[in-house]
């Protein structure tokens, strides 16, 4: 009792000397009838349980005070401790000496392999313990440690990054509803592309292959491209877009080896749809006269034709490319087997012109009045890609008149505008702009 009284006194700082003396001997002489507690009075034993629980509940504070600290410098502890980890692994990752590429060129017995160095010459070379021997493939791309040239690990077949980059992740968000006009047309890239992914039972039971690749042909401006990112955007197959000039390459048979490549993604991720686009620049007509330049497009273009003869059948993987120069293109591209589809995306005609007007204007602000009839009878000759500019120019004329709202006279000057410019353009053929 007295030892626990001494320890509350300790730890109470401002509990007086002379006040704790329930053991000094004036206590114990005054007021005899409170010895029965031992020499102290009930008033201070009452005073000292009030301290000792104000001290009670002052010490429980303390140690959820210090539990929570704990708690906390524990947390911290092991987050420190998984950036010690992170950078230890960083640094045995830094200190690790680079591996070399190897193509394996034969598989001897006792786990004996030939490999093709990416330095050079050919080497016999043992596998890690890790790699099962029988995945490994003739072709197939190792990687090999620098000394020994044991074969460390088997790498992914390479993947240009242009090849890779082709596919289209993030869909346009143009849709069928956003092309006017070319209702045929788009009826018969559904059939001849979508059709043939989505139920080739349908071919099957005809008995016929479906047509490989669908050609678009057309003047500039009619919507090519334009049909190609609905399509991509409608269809549930991998979308894979490739423009022709990005298969001319510096290298002889760099381009080759795109194609290829190209051909290799499609039926990986097939079903899929590959749409080349502008392809004239690599399916020009072959001639006798050629630079070396053209000779090296002229390989990149039979490779195509090879690609779409294909020994791997091209099931799965339907081809459309788009061309606004026809006339150029090798016969070898046209004929049947190939690119034996070929639909004409002409130019608007008069229901076709009012709908690509109403398609440009859906979020303009114009008089209730304006007859969309009216406009395109007046655009006789107009591409779709002219109409769109005669509506972005008639909301421009409506901006310098300090107008809200887009006039009829607006689009009049606007038609009279880009129809002219188109005229004069076509009417000096000679004018070049550097
Ligand atoms: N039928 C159409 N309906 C709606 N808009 C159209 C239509 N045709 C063309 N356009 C407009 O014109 C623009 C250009 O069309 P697009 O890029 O498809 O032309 P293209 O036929 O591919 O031409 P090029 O042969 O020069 O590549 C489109 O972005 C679109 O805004
Ligand atoms: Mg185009």
């Amino acid at each position: 009792m007295i030892l626990a009284k001494k320890d509350v006194s300790d730890l109470k700082m401002d509990v007086d000397e002379d006040s704790d003396g329930g053991a000094t001997p004036e206590d114990s002489k005054s007021g005899k009838e409170d010895e029965i507690y031992g020499g102290v009075t009930e008033e201070e034993l009452i005073e000292r349980i009030e301290i000792l629980q104000a001290d009670n509940i002052r010490l429980l504070e303390e140690k959820r005070r210090l539990e929570n600290e704990k708690h906390f410098i524990e947390t911290d502890n092991l987050r420190l401790q998984r950036e010690v980890q992170r950078l230890r692994g960083e640094l045995a990752r830094l200190k690790r000496p680079p591996l070399i590429i190897g193509i394996v060129k034969d598989i001897l017995s006792n786990d004996r392999v030939v490999v093709k160095s990416t330095t050079g010459p050919d080497f016999v070379v043992s596998v890690a313990d890790h790699i099962d021997v029988d995945k490994l493939m003739m072709g197939s791309r190792v990687s090999l440690n620098k000394q020994s040239l044991t074969i460390m690990d088997v790498l992914p077949p390479a993947v240009d990054p242009i090849v890779s980059g082709a596919e289209v992740i993030e869909r346009p968000t143009v849709s069928y509803d956003d092309i006017g006009g070319l209702k045929e047309q788009i009826r018969e890239v559904r059939e001849s592309v979508e059709l043939p992914l989505v139920r080739p039972d349908l071919y099957e039971g005809v008995g016929i292959d479906p047509p490989k690749g669908v050609l678009m042909v057309g003047p500039p401006g009619t919507g090519k491209t334009l049909l190609a990112k609905a399509v991509a955007h409608e269809t549930h197959a991998t979308f894979i877009r490739l423009v022709g000039s990005e298969l001319v390459q510096k290298y002889i048979g760099e381009g080759a080896r795109l194609v290829r490549e190209l051909f290799e993604m499609a039926r990986e991720k097939a079903p899929a749809v590959v749409f080349i686009d502008e392809i004239d620049a690599i399916g020009a007509k072959r001639l006798d006269v050629a630079t070396s330049g053209d000779r090296e497009v002229q390989r990149t273009l039979m490779q195509l034709l090879a690609e779409m003869d294909g020994f791997e059948p091209l099931s799965g993987v339907r081809l459309i490319a788009a061309t606004n120069r026809p006339d150029i293109l090798d016969d070898a591209l046209l004929r049947p087997g190939r690119f034996d589809r070929i639909i004409e995306i002409p130019l608007p005609d008069l229901a076709a012109r009012k709908e690509i007007f109403k398609i440009h204007t859906r979020n303009m602000n114009m008089v209730k009045s304006l007859k969309f009839d009216e406009l395109a009878a007046k655009t006789e000759g107009a591409t779709g890609a002219d109409i769109k500019s005669i509506c972005t120019e008639a909301g421009m004329f409506a901006i310098r008149d300090n107008r809200r709202r887009v006039m009829k006279k607006d689009f009049m000057a606007a038609i009279k505008k880009v129809l002219e410019e188109k005229e004069e353009g076509e009417s000096e053929p000679g004018v070049m702009f550097a």
